[in-house]
């Protein structure tokens, strides 16, 4: 009983004595990214982008009323524990938002943290459906998921039916060992079980250096010539962006392939493609996980001049349950309850803005508006649009954001890809 009493004056203590940002003139953003390992083209663009982002909030002072925005980086190498440590450091310094993590597997691990210290984890990389708002309130994704078997919403299901029609469905899955350790031989060993398999439809969800070992290998055993249709995830497109043109030995492999793209509208993207070059001199092609993350920076920084603007602190408590774990080296003590968390959050959600990727704003499920993504085709050592998909309109050759404000039309004429 005395027990009980005691922690629950400690709690009140911990409320009573919250300490104001270290800081009040900074506001702490964290980013997590794997910048030097397995899709680090991802990680290296939306790195250009967000301190293009951090630049362009700074140069405007009535947007955090005079105070900073700063965005600091960690680099989780594609490891959980670095991954770990990096969200630990980050909510040891009042940080009111953290920018990632890149993988969903980390992001599973890393929303516990976010749950209990009120800091809200946005991430545009880590779009598993399965990181449910209910479980993860301070989870949010804020780009639309590329595979998304569980609502049979997302381009690569449709697409799939869509196909199916001609050809077959998904009859088997391989599944590969991931980067960096797949190897010739295994790929070759589940490429073969699915060309007896006859399945004509491959469906390639993986990492880049992956995907483009299957398709040098799927080459090698004659499967990407008449008869295959290939259609690959984001991976592609993302390589296609940033690595153009192709070495010609990689072009070779992946000719024909289709592949999918996070859509965004040209009007908005063409403007920021121009600071590009500058921004990033010239080290990297644009894709479009940069314009989510610039747009992601942007929806963090609005969030938190709304929470300004009602006149709220940026403040921090202690948490009495780490005091009383003891801490020790690892400082536990240190970490520290975003007390502003939960109205951040909600201000984030409320988002209703419209940026380098078009209109952003969420619905109730928590899910972007428009999901839509771009089809291209691999010619050459380059690709060409053949389409596009939205939740909207289904396949269409017309962009998605013409339909908006109309109807949803999903009628079977409108539905092609161009060919
Ligand atoms: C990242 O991890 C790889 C392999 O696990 C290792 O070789 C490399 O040194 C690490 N890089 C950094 C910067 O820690
Ligand atoms: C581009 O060059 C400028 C000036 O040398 C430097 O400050 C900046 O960090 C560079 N950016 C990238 C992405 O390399
Ligand atoms: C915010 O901080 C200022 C200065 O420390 C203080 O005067 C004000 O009362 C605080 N506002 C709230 C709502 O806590
Ligand atoms: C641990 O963090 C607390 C709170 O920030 C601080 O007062 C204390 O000095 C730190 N202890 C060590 C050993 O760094
Ligand atoms: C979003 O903002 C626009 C323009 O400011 C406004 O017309 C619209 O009603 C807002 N939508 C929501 C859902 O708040
Ligand atoms: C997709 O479209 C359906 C019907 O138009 C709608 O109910 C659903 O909310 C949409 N999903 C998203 C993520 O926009
Ligand atoms: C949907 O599109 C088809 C083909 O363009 C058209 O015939 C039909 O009238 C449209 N339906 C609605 C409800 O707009």
């Amino acid at each position: 009983m005395n027990l009980v009493l005691l922690l629950s004056i400690i709690s009140l203590f911990a409320g009573v004595f919250s300490k104001a940002a270290l800081k009040p003139d900074v506001v702490n953003v964290g980013a997590i990214f794997s910048f030097n390992t397995i899709n680090e083209k991802v990680a290296k663009v939306a790195k250009v982008a967000m301190k293009a982002a951090e630049d362009d909030i700074n140069s405007d002072p009535s947007i955090l009323g005079g105070r900073r925005l700063s965005i600091a980086l960690h680099d989780s190498n594609f490891s959980s524990f670095l991954g770990i440590i990096g969200a630990l450091q980050f909510m040891e310094t009042d940080t009111v938002a953290i920018i990632g993590p890149q993988s969903s597997m980390l992001a599973h691990v890393l929303s516990h943290l976010a749950n209990e210290l009120y800091v809200p984890l946005l991430s545009f990389t880590a779009l598993d459906p399965g990181l449910s708002t209910l479980q993860f309130p301070f989870f949010v994704q804020t780009a639309p998921n590329d595979i998304d078997d569980d609502q049979s919403r997302n381009g690569i299901v449709t697409l799939d039916d869509e196909l199916a029609e001609r050809c077959c469905r998904i009859s088997y899955k391989a599944v590969l060992p991931p980067d960096p350790t797949a190897t010739s031989s295994g790929v070759r060993r589940e490429l073969t079980k699915v060309q007896m398999m006859e399945s004509r439809v491959i469906v390639l969800h993986t990492f880049s250096k992956t995907g483009l070992l299957v398709f040098e290998v799927a080459k090698s055993l004659g499967m990407m010539g008449k008869g295959y249709v290939w259609i690959a995830s984001t991976w592609l497109s993302t390589v296609l962006d940033s690595a153009s043109p192709l070495k010609p030995e990689t072009a070779n492999s992946v000719q024909g392939a289709l592949n999918l793209r996070l859509h965004t509208p040209d009007s908005e993207r063409s403007l920021f493609l121009s600071r590009w070059n500058q921004l990033s001199n010239g080290s990297i092609g644009l894709n479009p996980y940069g314009l989510f993350a610039y747009d992601t920076a942007w929806m963090i920084a609005r969030a938190v001049k709304s929470f300004l603007d009602r006149g709220t602190n940026i403040s921090f408590s202690n948490d009495a349950r780490l005091s009383d774990a003891g801490g020790m080296d690892l400082n536990l003590s240190a970490l520290s309850i975003f007390d502003g968390g939960k109205q951040l959050l909600k201000n984030i959600i409320e988002t209703n803005m419209t940026g380098l990727t078009g209109p952003v704003r969420f619905d109730q499920d928590r899910s972007l508006i428009n999901p839509s993504h771009d089809v291209i085709n691999v010619v050459k050592t380059g690709y060409q649009q053949i389409g596009f998909w939205s939740n909207y309109s289904g396949l269409s050759i017309v962009p998605p954001e013409t339909f908006y404000g109309k109807r949803p039309n999903r009628s079977s004429s409108n539905q092609h890809l161009d060919r």
